[in-house]
C-alpha cells in the first residue's frame, strides 16, 4: 500500500455474517417476543427508597442471563475543564443501607484522577433485553482499604497480576511493550510465564496501592421501564444528602 492510499477494507464474507445471524436468531427472536409482549410499569405507589428496587433490578438482570455483563454501567466523571468523560465499569455491589453503588478501578487512571478532582459522578445501567434503564447521580468516595483488600483477594491471580502490570489510561508504545510489562510483572512475582500456575491457584499477590474500590453515594436515582403496549414509565427519587429521606416523583417518559 503506498502512502496516502486508504487502508484496504476488510468485509466480513456474506456467509460468515449469515452464520452469525443464524446463531443469534433464536435468542434475538426470544428477546424481541419478550419485549413486544409485555406492558410492564413501575408500582403505582412509588416506594419511599429506590435502592431495594434498584438492587432487585440488578439481581433480576443477572438471573435472567440475557446479556454477558448485566452489572455493566456507564460511569461518567468530569475532568478539570468541566468536560464529562464516560466509560463502562462493572458494579460490584449495591449497599441499600447507605444508598451506594460500588465499583473497582485504578485510582491513577483518567477516571481516578477525575474523581479525585471532582467527586460528582453519574452512572447508568441499560438492560436492553429487559427494556429497563437505571440512572444514578451521586458523589464518589474511595472505599476503606479493608474492603478493597477483600475484593482484590477474591480475584484470580491473573487479574491481580494484570492490576500491577497495567498503568491504566497511560500511553504505551506498542502491544509488545505491554506484553513485556506483563512478563516483567510475572517474573517479579516469581511466576514462570512458560509454566504458569493453574487459573485458580492461590498466590500471594498484594493489592497495588493505586487499585481499589469506590462507592457512589447517590442523591438521585431514576428507574425507567419501556412498555411496548402503552407508554414507558419513569420515576425519579432525590434526597438532600446521605441518610436523609428520599422524595419520589413520576416523570413523563
Ligand atoms: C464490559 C466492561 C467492563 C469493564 N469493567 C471495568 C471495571 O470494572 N473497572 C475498570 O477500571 N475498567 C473497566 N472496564 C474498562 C473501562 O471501560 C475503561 O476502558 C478503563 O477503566 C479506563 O478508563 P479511563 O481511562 O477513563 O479511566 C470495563 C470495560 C468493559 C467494556
Amino acid at each position: 500500500m503506498s502512502a496516502g492510499q486508504p487502508p484496504e477494507k476488510k468485509n466480513i464474507p456474506v456467509d460468515e455474517a449469515g452464520a452469525v445471524r443464524e446463531v443469534l436468531r433464536g435468542p434475538l427472536d426470544a428477546i424481541h417476543a419478550f419485549k413486544t409482549s409485555r406492558d410492564e410499569h413501575l408500582p403505582d405507589a412509588l416506594p419511599a427508597d429506590p435502592f431495594p428496587m434498584l438492587h432487585e433490578w440488578v439481581e433480576y438482570a443477572k438471573a435472567r442471563n440475557v446479556q454477558p455483563n448485566p452489572t455493566a454501567m456507564s460511569l461518567a466523571t468530569v475532568d478539570d475543564s468541566g468536560q464529562p468523560n464516560a466509560r463502562i465499569v462493572l458494579c460490584r455491589g449495591i449497599d441499600e443501607r447507605d444508598g451506594s453503588l460500588w465499583f473497582f478501578t485504578n485510582s491513577h487512571s483518567a477516571k481516578g484522577w477525575e474523581m479525585s478532582g471532582n467527586s460528582k459522578v453519574a452512572a447508568v445501567f441499560h438492560w436492553d433485553a429487559l427494556d429497563r434503564q437505571a440512572r444514578v447521580r451521586g458523589l464518589a468516595e474511595p472505599l476503606a482499604a479493608e474492603a478493597s483488600d477483600a475484593y482484590f483477594a477474591s480475584r484470580t491471580w491473573e487479574k491481580r497480576v494484570g492490576a500491577w502490570a497495567s498503568d491504566q489510561s497511560r500511553p504505551v508504545v506498542s502491544r509488545q511493550a505491554l506484553l513485556d510489562k506483563l512478563l516483567n510483572t510475572l517474573t517479579r512475582f516469581g511466576i514462570d510465564p512458560a509454566n504458569p500456575p493453574a487459573a485458580d491457584a492461590i498466590l500471594d499477590i498484594p493489592r497495588p496501592p493505586h487499585w481499589g474500590g469506590y462507592r457512589i453515594v447517590a442523591f438521585e436515582v431514576e428507574l425507567w421501564v419501556g412498555s411496548n403496549a402503552r407508554i414507558h414509565d419513569r420515576a425519579r427519587w432525590t434526597r438532600p444528602g446521605p441518610g436523609r429521606p428520599w422524595s419520589a416523583m413520576r416523570l413523563q417518559p
